[in-house]
């Protein structure tokens, strides 16, 4: 105990900044399934290593009873700390102070976080739980959103921006995480929308619940918007904990090696049967993927968003590493609008923050049709291409089944500066599959012909030895080897190594005109 006034004064200050909106609305927030902004920082954080920054700061507004709602730190606690030893900046809003919306002084805050982490290159981790702009302030709070957006667009791409979504959060509030990397929510008790249900009754007249406009898994599910799902909030953290372990502090830097004990040689005879006789029937490729990969482990990102194309991080060889795989399992596999705009948004993210792409392939095509048409797929699938185009990491990729039409340019061909392309025996690359072959080019031999059925088995047959194979792509080099399966991981880290220092580039300019 020290007897010094001053120092009493300075730990009761710092005691009632801590105490957030007070014992009565604390309680409400455990009530709802949730932590307090410093609690969910202590989850986050290693022990210990949490520096509070404008603890004592406070709202300037008068008007609307505001002069009586003065808290210590007003609605948001920012400050650094560290993850598994490394830097990041982080600001965790509290619901508990006046709705955790946000003001003048809560976005000059953040703002201030934000432009330290910018100056020393460490990601920003956002913990929000906010009702938006603070209605008593006006445009001042709408001016604070705005300056948050132009620091979450210019830190893009030089600093991982991670957001966590703990509480309804509205208006600004997502606008905000939407222009950051990654979002993560909590099941149940979080939720994300331009504006509340009440607000929807009086403008729609739709009858919707929080979960139904704006849960976890509508986000993950439905909108996309939702890159990660937690069943409650320290999952979350930990979720957000685990990204980090595979990224960069800033795009200047590698992402950080992580030694393993799983044999850079480990062949996988498995692999060598997983492919099923049948070229219609489906297989995992998420299992191929964990089988190739260290210690089988995955780090899933939008897992329930368009589920035909896979992504997410792994290592190989201790080497961080971004994963796109089609899956075979969902709609066999097609490119459609959602799978080509959560590819490329994934490619660009790897791109920007130099983590070697891997690419496994079992792609049947673009999926026709009027839906997908209008939908726009021709403006999605070009964004695909395009991130695939302008990346200029490491692209390694294994081509293991289907490889057909647009689709094969698109998968990380070696026309677009794929550094390694291999391929398994059982690959079939062609511009369309047999089938659809046979039909356009002997439409008229099988319309005269007495025996149809038996004439098209015939060509369809004909079609797959001549074309459906990597053989033909092989010998142009197209399709740099063509691999046991069993081999791929060894083959797969062997060209990590290879190609880690490799430099490409692309032509100066202000920048490219990506089809949004
Ligand atoms: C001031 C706010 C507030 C806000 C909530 N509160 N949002 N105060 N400005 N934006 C206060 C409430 O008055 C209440 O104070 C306390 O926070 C808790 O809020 P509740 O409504 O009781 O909580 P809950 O029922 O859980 O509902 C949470 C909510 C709802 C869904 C977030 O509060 C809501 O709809 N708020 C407004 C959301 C919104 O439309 N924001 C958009 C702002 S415009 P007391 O004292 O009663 O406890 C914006 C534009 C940015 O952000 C630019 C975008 C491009």
């Amino acid at each position: 105990m020290t007897s010094n006034p001053k120092i009493e004064a300075l730990r009761i200050k710092r005691a009632q900044s801590h105490a957030g909106g007070g014992a009565e609305r604390v309680a409400k927030q455990r009530e709802n399934g949730r932590h307090t902004a410093h609690e969910r920082l202590d989850i986050l954080l290693d022990p210990g290593s949490f520096r509070e920054l404008d603890a004592f700061v406070t709202h300037r507004a008068h008007d609307f009873g505001m002069d009586k709602k003065k808290h210590y730190g007003d609605s948001v606690v920012t400050g650094w700390g560290t993850i598994n030893g490394r830097l990041v900046y982080t600001f965790s809003q509290d619901f508990t102070v006046i709705g955790g919306s946000l003001s003048e002084v809560h976005a000059q805050k953040i703002i201030k976080i934000m432009e330290m982490a910018l100056k020393v290159g460490a990601p920003v981790i956002g913990l929000n739980d906010s009702g938006g702009a603070r209605i008593q302030e006006g445009v001042v709070s709408l001016g604070g959103y705005a300056d948050i957006f132009l620091r979450n667009t210019l830190s893009s791409g030089v600093v991982p921006q991670i957001s966590l979504i703990m509480g309804p959060c509205a208006g600004g509030a997502v606008y905000s995480p939407a222009l950051t990397d990654f979002i993560i929510m909590v099941k149940d008790t979080s939720y994300m929308y331009i504006t509340g249900p009440d607000v929807v009754k009086t403008v729609t007249h739709e009858d919707v619940t929080h979960e139904e406009l704006g849960g976890a898994m509508i986000h993950a599910t439905r909108s996309g918007v939702c890159h990660l799902v937690a069943d409650n909030e320290t999952q979350a953290l930990m979720l957000a904990r685990e990204l980090m372990s595979f990224l960069p502090q800033n795009n200047m830097e590698d992402p950080p090696f992580v030694p393993t004990n799983d044999d850079p040689l480990r062949a996988d005879v498995e692999l060598d049967s997983i492919i099923p006789d049948n070229p219609n029937k489906p297989y995992d490729m998420k299992e191929v993927v964990r089988r190739v990969v260290d210690d089988g482990h995955f780090f899933e990102i939008h897992e329930f968003f368009a589920q035909n194309i896979v992504v997410g991080f792994a290592r190989l060889g201790g080497h961080s590493v971004g994963i796109i795989a089609n899956q075979p399992q969902v709609l066999a596999g097609v490119l459609d609008i959602d799978a080509s705009e959560k590819a490329a948004r994934f490619i660009r993210f790897c791109d920007a923050f130099n983590l070697p792409i891997i690419t496994f392939v079992d792609v049947p095509g673009y999926m026709p049709g009027t839906a997908q048409e209008y939908g726009g797929i021709i403006r999605a699938g070009a964004k695909l291409l395009y991130a695939y185009c302008e990346a200029t990491v490491p692209k390694l990729t294994v081509t293991t089944r289907k490889s057909y039409g647009g689709a094969y340019c698109v998968m990380s061909s070696k026309h677009l500066r794929g550094d390694l392309n291999l391929a398994w025996p059982t690959a079939e690359i062609a511009v369309m599959g047999p089938d659809g072959a046979v039909n356009i080019v002997f439409r008229q031999e099988l319309k005269d012909a007495d025996d149809a059925v038996a004439k098209k088995a015939e060509m369809v047959q004909e079609y797959r030895e001549k074309f459906a194979s990597p053989y033909v792509a092989a010998e142009r080099g197209f399709i740099d080897d063509i691999i046991e399966p069993g081999e791929t991981r060894a083959r797969l880290i062997n060209g990590l190594e290879v190609f880690q220092n490799k430099r490409d580039s692309n032509p100066a300019r202000k920048h490219g005109n990506i089809p949004l």
